[in-house]
């Protein structure tokens, strides 16, 4: 990714981006009651285009600025659309496995803001590891959605990848990636085995990802498991989960996959539960690109 061209292109569609979701929800800007944007993590440059454009709304509408920490919009997307929160218009405590492009987090979340991190990578993010093997597969970008596609008709047992798992409830899936590197000479016909390799694969990231999950689960006396981040949208780890989930006695509640990526109405949903719990916004916030959910471990 370029910043500068990645910057641009967010400079030149947000402002048509913003007209049409107000067209579309029937609303003018002075009658949005707070305004709210990603402060971090993310690219400085980018970060810096929605912030600033949020900000410019809320003094022109008088309004409060909120700004957000990515992490917690994907904590909290799984409450967004679910019956749990509408009956009691509150975040649980509950155990949120997180998992994006850039990161792979186990939080136990007591309460709105009150995030303790359990666990972490040590090197590639999940998605990272899906978008690193799609492309030595020769698949387009991003090689999620690609491989779990595949992986459908494949064989998840067919090549014995490692199950890699770091001291406590880190995670780590750089060798992973470099254990289908080193599968790849070795075959005769990259095409028929395709789908075996998705399979294989995206087993060994599920059967980490739950195992992991469920462990902090415990750690943590956590009867509530919450799943978010764009590889949530995979169905074999959401299905994984919630079957391991359902062994162990545990709720489950997986981010609605259309919110499961990148979205704003994550970031609306924090905002306004801040507000809800009395928070007023401040003007002076600035963009933080290596802002945390909490202080590290
Ligand atoms: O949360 P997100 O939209 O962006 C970040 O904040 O990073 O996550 C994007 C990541 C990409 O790495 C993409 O490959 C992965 O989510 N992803 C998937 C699937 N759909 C998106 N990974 C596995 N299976 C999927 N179906
Ligand atoms: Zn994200």
């Amino acid at each position: 990714m370029v910043p500068e061209v990645a910057s641009r292109n967010h400079a030149l569609k947000l402002r048509p981006l913003v007209e049409r979701a107000l067209a579309e929800a029937n609303l003018h800007a002075l009658d949005v009651d707070a305004f709210a944007a990603t402060r971090g993590p993310g690219l400085a440059s980018s970060l810096l285009v929605g912030h600033s454009m949020a900000k410019a709304l809320a003094a022109a509408a008088a309004k409060p600025f909120l700004s957000i920490n990515h992490m917690e919009g994907h904590l909290l997307s799984p409450f967004l659309d679910s019956e749990l929160f509408r009956a009691q218009s509150e975040i649980p405590p509950h155990l949120a496995l997180i998992v994006s492009g850039g990161h792979t987090m186990l939080v136990h979340a007591r309460d709105l803001g009150d995030y303790r991190l359990l666990g972490r990578t040590i090197d590639d993010a999940a998605g990272e590891a899906f978008d690193k093997v799609g492309r030595l597969l020769g698949l387009p970008y991003p090689g999620g959605p690609e491989i779990e596609a595949r992986a459908r008709t494949g064989d998840p047992a067919s090549f014995p990848f490692p199950r890699s798992m770091p001291r406590g409830l880190d995670f780590s899936f750089s060798g992973l990636k470099t254990a289908v590197r080193y599968t790849l000479p070795d075959l005769e016909d990259l095409d028929s085995q395709l789908a075996n390799l998705c399979a294989s694969f995206q087993q060994a990231v599920i059967d980490v990802l739950v195992g992991k999950a469920l462990r902090a689960a415990r750690q943590a006396d956590c009867k509530l498991v919450a799943l978010s981040g764009g590889v949530s949208c995979n169905r074999a780890l959401r299905q994984g989960l919630r079957e391991a989930c359902r062994q162990a006695g545990l709720d489950f509640l997986p981010c609605p996959p259309n919110l499961s990526t990148d979205n704003a109405a994550m970031i609306a949903f924090a905002a306004l539960l801040h507000l809800q719990r009395g928070a007023t916004g401040d003007f002076r916030e600035d963009i933080d690109p290596n802002l945390p959910l909490v202080a590290e471990l």
